[in-house]
């Protein structure tokens, strides 16, 4: 599944989101709970997948990555696992989720550039395209540098 969304021009590379989340499932920072999977028919059509992170030593949620067969792009398939990822995280109580994407694509979640509540990126150079969602549990304290689980440090 994962494959087939991340596919680049070289269909002989395997996409770095493999090998990512391959690592993510070994990990502490898993939280199954919030690794979603969409069917279709009994054929898994899209994949989300969100896992502990830390603003400071504050916990909260890094989210990532996400993907559609090809197939089935652009039908609702990821609206509906965000919003499935959002209001989950949120019962659960997480105060936030990151992201590493597109403005034109989460801004429809709510999700605000993180530099907008004192949260930075990882990586400096990321800019407005890291993105935080905050949550009902959270506050305005919550500031600092954001840290994803540690397989994201090997891709
Ligand atoms: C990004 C992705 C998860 C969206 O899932 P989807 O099921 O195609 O999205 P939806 O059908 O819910 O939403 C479609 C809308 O998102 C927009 N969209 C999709 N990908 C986008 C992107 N990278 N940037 C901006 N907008 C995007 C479409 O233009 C469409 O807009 P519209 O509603 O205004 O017409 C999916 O396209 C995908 O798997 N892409 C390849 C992998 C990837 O890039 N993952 C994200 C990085 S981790």
């Amino acid at each position: 599944m994962q494959v087939a969304a991340f596919r680049t021009q070289d269909a002989n590379d395997e996409p770095v989101e493999v090998r990512l989340l391959d690592a993510l499932r070994e990990c502490d920072a898993w939280l199954p709970a919030l690794s979603i999977v969409a069917e279709l028919d009994d054929t898994v059509v899209g994949h989300v997948v969100t896992t502990r992170g830390f603003v400071g030593d504050v916990p909260a949620l890094g989210l990532g990555p996400i993907g559609v067969l090809p197939s089935h792009q652009g039908r609702g398939v990821g609206l509906a696992l965000m919003h499935a990822t959002i209001g989950a995280a949120d019962a659960l109580g997480e105060p936030l989720i990151a992201l590493l994407g597109s403005h034109d694509y989460y801004a429809r979640f709510g999700f605000i550039a993180s530099t907008a509540i004192g949260v930075t990126a990882p990586e400096p150079g990321w800019g407005s395209h890291f993105q935080v969602r905050t949550l009902t549990t959270y506050r305005s304290n919550i500031r600092g540098r954001f840290t994803y689980a540690r397989p994201f440090d090997t891709v």
